[in-house]
């Protein structure tokens, strides 16, 4: 297979996804990006430099780049790019308070983005995610199937990861699920969950699920207060490289993604994480599955606030 993905901002998110991907071995090239001169091009040489130990056959390039787009010539013809661009927050802050900041970053990447690969679909991962992937899809003009946020996969992983150590099981027998939005208006299902095919209900309290819920909630912040400096990224890269992959095999993999939701549970309009099926052309079906009546009163109330922000996010 013949594919190149770049992936735009080379801090710990940006440079560990990168090295993910380069390991799948699915691609020919793996471009990674930075405005910080020669961090990319030092990453990359590192990163190949593993490839005769670890046994994957990738090619990672570097390339600095400057906000007018200078340097996004390497970047040409991605077939796939995850925008990582833009600061993490501090201890104290929430994914809000970067907003004005990061639009202005997310914007003029987009821009460039969609000037040198035209036809690749765009995973968005910065911060807060759901106003950027509606900022990236509008300042590309890309098809709101291609222009897709990473945040689902990694709540649910936080979600299904908290459970298994609640339960004292492995992560591999918890199934959970999150939608929403990827911040105060997530919505953790429980009624998709389940341990070895058992109710989360029939194994926990109510209070206990809420706790865990609670947890899931503010997985993002409790990371980033232990840290002090910078936000996660081992569990974020984890699931941007996964849609990736799933992106560039056309697998039709089922999973929570920020997609363009029009009419699924009577809701339009609006990017919001919900079950999409993903595959070469970005989203290929937003998935609408059962839920129960207040949870998706819950999935309407993030849309609605959601919305309000997006609409927000032009004027910045
Ligand atoms: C998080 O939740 C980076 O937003 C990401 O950790």
């Amino acid at each position: 297979m013949s594919a190149k993905v770049t992936v735009v901002g080379a801090g710990f998110y940006g440079s560990t996804t990168a090295l993910r991907l380069a390991q799948y071995d699915i691609f020919d090239t793996v471009v990674l990006t930075d405005i910080l001169e020669g961090r990319p091009e030092g990453l990359a040489l590192d990163m190949n430099q593993s490839r005769p130990i670890e046994g994957f056959e990738t090619t990672i390039i570097g390339a600095t780049t400057t906000p007018e787009g200078a340097g996004y010539e390497a970047t040409a013809n991605s077939d796939v790019v995850v925008i990582t661009a833009g600061l993490p927050r501090k201890p104290g802050m929430s994914r809000m308070d970067l907003i004005g900041i990061n639009a202005g970053i997310v914007r003029g990447v987009a821009h460039n983005i969609a000037k040198h690969s035209p036809n690749a679909v765009i995973i968005v991962v910065s911060n807060p995610l759901d106003e950027m992937t509606s900022l990236a899809q509008i300042a590309t003009g890309f098809p709101k199937t291609r222009v897709m946020g990473q945040a689902g996969m990694l709540d649910t992983a936080r979600f299904t990861n908290f459970v298994a150590e609640k339960l004292g099981t492995t992560v591999g027998a918890v199934k959970t699920l999150t939608l929403g939005s990827h911040g105060e208006t997530m919505v953790p299902v429980p009624s998709r969950c389940s341990v070895n095919g058992k109710a989360l209900s029939e194994l926990l309290s109510q209070a206990e699920i809420d706790e865990l819920i609670e947890r899931t909630r503010n997985g993002g912040a409790e990371v980033v207060a232990l840290l002090k400096t910078g936000s996660a990224y081992y569990a974020p890269s984890a699931a941007a490289a996964r849609m990736a992959k799933a992106v560039i095999e056309d697998s039709g993999a089922i999973m929570p993604v920020c997609a363009w939701v029009d009419g699924e549970y009577g809701i339009s309009g609006v990017y919001l994480g919900v079950e999409a099926e993903i595959g070469r052309g970005g989203v290929k079906k937003v998935i609408e599955s059962a839920l129960t009546e207040s949870e998706v009163a819950a999935l309407k109330g993030a849309a609605e606030a959601v919305r309000a922000k997006q609409a927000d996010v032009l004027t910045l």
